[in-house]
């Protein structure tokens, strides 16, 4: 993480201003559960020992200003107006959550943000959740100190920001994971209902190894809410067999293979499909991480990778080649691609005893296949957001 008193001084040469908290929330990679979590089904990510700081200071006006250590960008806003901002080309994660802290009726007043980010950015591993769930503690902890955080709602309002004000269509995993993450766990949410249960997560002699594509991820917006679509065109068709479901995480595999004759669109059946067999495998992993079988876990994890490949199609070219590269190396349990797909990263259980042939390994194919150099992460379990005190 960050060191924080370097933090603290470049805050002191831009805001001129000693009197600071610190915050911190994680990214997360999601190990099981993709393009589930606006459907209602079931995630299981973790969150990552990498993730936003957040250097804060009170103002005696009434303007948020913001500033980050790989920017030199300095953007102030007045609290009275942020309607105005939801456009800038930074700045407007923070300030979404300051606007849906007020309308939920917390109070928002001056202050000086340096932020520190240490996610990997356009790598799908959740640099904006980070960003905005280190905002929202920051400001509740700031401005309300009586105020008893509510995790969820937290990340819900974190969640709103992203949808309402930035207007990017996201579900909830990944607010929720940064919030709520628990070090050496994994969170198994239901992402109807928002019950959770931590799993966890004892990966012994094993590390997760995120490898970055690093394609540039051009359609994964416009594909993801065309995904989407597809899904509620899905639901629409089941409910006239399955009046009861409200989303297709009401759906079990044996309601799907008794309904699925009233999805004539073969392109929707295979997104439907890839959806209630995903949320499948994810029931099925807590039982096997709870027995420890990273054996059985890994192949879940390929299962997930084959149907996002093959009935979502959401992985493409430089995905699929990190995938299949992944299993050729001996002592790798598992691997998938992780996020919205359409680039990002993958994520792999290895041994740690073959990490470094991994690399060299997975890196040169990647390389000669795809033309595009990797990057590779060993990255630890962590908790999620909270207040960082005298540098812990
Ligand atoms: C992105 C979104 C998440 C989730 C994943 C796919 O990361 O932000 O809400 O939908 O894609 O599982």
């Amino acid at each position: 993480m960050t060191n924080i008193y370097e933090l603290k001084r470049k805050f002191l040469e831009i805001f001129r201003d000693e009197q600071v908290r610190f915050f911190y929330s994680p990214g997360r990679v999601n190990l099981l559960g993709e393009h589930t979590d606006y459907n209602g089904g079931y995630v299981l990510p973790v969150a990552l020992n990498v993730g936003t700081t957040v250097c804060i200071g009170k103002r005696e006006d009434n303007k948020i200003c913001l500033s980050a250590t790989d920017l030199s960008e300095l953007v102030c806003a007045d609290i009275e107006n942020l309607d105005a901002y939801r456009k800038i080309e930074w700045g407007n994660y923070q300030l979404g959550v300051a606007y849906e802290l007020l309308k939920a009726g917390y109070k928002v007043s001056g202050c000086n943000m340096l932020f520190d980010d240490t996610v990997p950015h356009g790598a799908g591993l959740s640099s904006s959740a980070a960003i905005e769930c280190a905002t929202g503690i920051a400001l509740i902890k700031v401005f309300n100190p009586d105020e008893e955080i509510n995790r969820v709602e937290l990340a819900l309002l974190a969640q709103r920001a992203e949808n309402q004000f930035v207007g990017v269509n996201c579900g909830i995993m990944d607010q929720f994971a940064s919030v709520m993450g628990k070090r050496d766990n994994a969170i198994f949410l239901n992402c109807k209902t928002l019950e959770y249960k931590y799993v966890p997560l004892n990966l012994g002699d094993y590390v997760l190894v995120i490898t970055n594509t690093n394609k540039k991820r051009s359609l994964a917006d416009s594909k993801y809410n065309e995904r989407r679509k597809e899904c509620e065109k899905g639901l629409e068709a089941l409910k006239k067999e399955l009046p009861g479901i409200t989303c297709l995480g009401d759906v079990t595999v044996e309601m799907f293979e008794s309904a699925k004759h009233v999805i004539k669109d073969s392109i929707i059946e295979k997104r439907v499909r890839h959806v209630i067999y995903e949320d499948d495998r994810v029931l099925k992993a807590i039982d096997v991480l709870n027995k420890n079988d990273l054996v059985e876990f890994g192949k879940l994890m390929i299962a997930s990778h084959e149907s996002l490949r093959d009935l979502y199609e959401v992985t493409g070219k430089e995905l699929d080649t990190l995938f299949e590269e992944a299993l050729k190396v001996e002592g790798v349990l598992g691997s998938r691609m992780t996020g919205a797909g359409f680039g990002g990263c993958t994520v792999s259980i290895v041994h740690k005893s073959v990490v470094e042939d991994f690399k060299v390994l997975v890196g040169k194919n990647y390389t000669e296949k795809t033309g595009l150099i990797p990057d590779f992460y060993v990255m630890e379990t962590d908790d999620g957001s909270r207040e960082i005190i005298d540098g812990f």
